[in-house]
């Protein structure tokens, strides 16, 4: 790994203070933390990622392996929305495909880019918890069920 210099976001010191101090082990703030850095900045970058091991005191490689494990957390800057379309076995079965092909039509884009406008990024993701409304996706923190071609085109609309 290159070097980098650690850093904790600007604007969380507070915050990061407040969600440690929930913890009995500062360790077990980590996913908060991410959570919180995401929410505030959109991703992950990786010289905040090495700041937090640091402020956490655990190893580097426990952050990193945290922070690009879930797909719900960016490791690289995204679009003003970002879609995740669960491609597990449900949804597939459930014409999934189909769906995923109309929003990378819509939006000229394939999975794991943004639009040229910076307003998307699209991801496919693992199992969201939605198999009995399969097939499903979420943009951003909402989750739409029970998806077609044709409410993919009413839903991007939305955004
Ligand atoms: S398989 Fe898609 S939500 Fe579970």
């Amino acid at each position: 790994m290159a070097n980098i210099a650690p850093k904790l976001p600007d604007g969380l010191k507070k915050e990061f203070e407040q969600i440690v101090a929930q913890y009995e082990f500062k360790r077990g703030a980590l996913l908060p933390l991410l959570h919180k850095v995401q929410e505030h900045s959109g991703y992950l970058e990786q010289d905040i990622l090495v700041g937090i091991a640091g402020y956490l005191n655990i190893p580097q490689v426990d952050v990193f392996e945290i922070a690009t494990f879930y797909t719900l957390f960016n490791t690289r800057p995204v679009g003003n929305n970002v879609i995740l379309v669960c491609d597990s076995i449900s949804c597939y079965l459930k014409d999934e495909e189909k769906v995923f092909a109309q929003i990378k039509r819509i939006l000229q884009i394939g999975s794991g880019e943004t639009t040229s406008d910076g307003k998307f990024t699209l991801f496919t993701t693992s199992c969201i918890g939605a198999c009995d409304r399969a097939p499903a996706m979420m943009v951003n923190d909402k989750t739409f069920f029970k998806l077609t071609p044709e409410k993919i085109t009413d839903i991007l609309k939305e955004y």
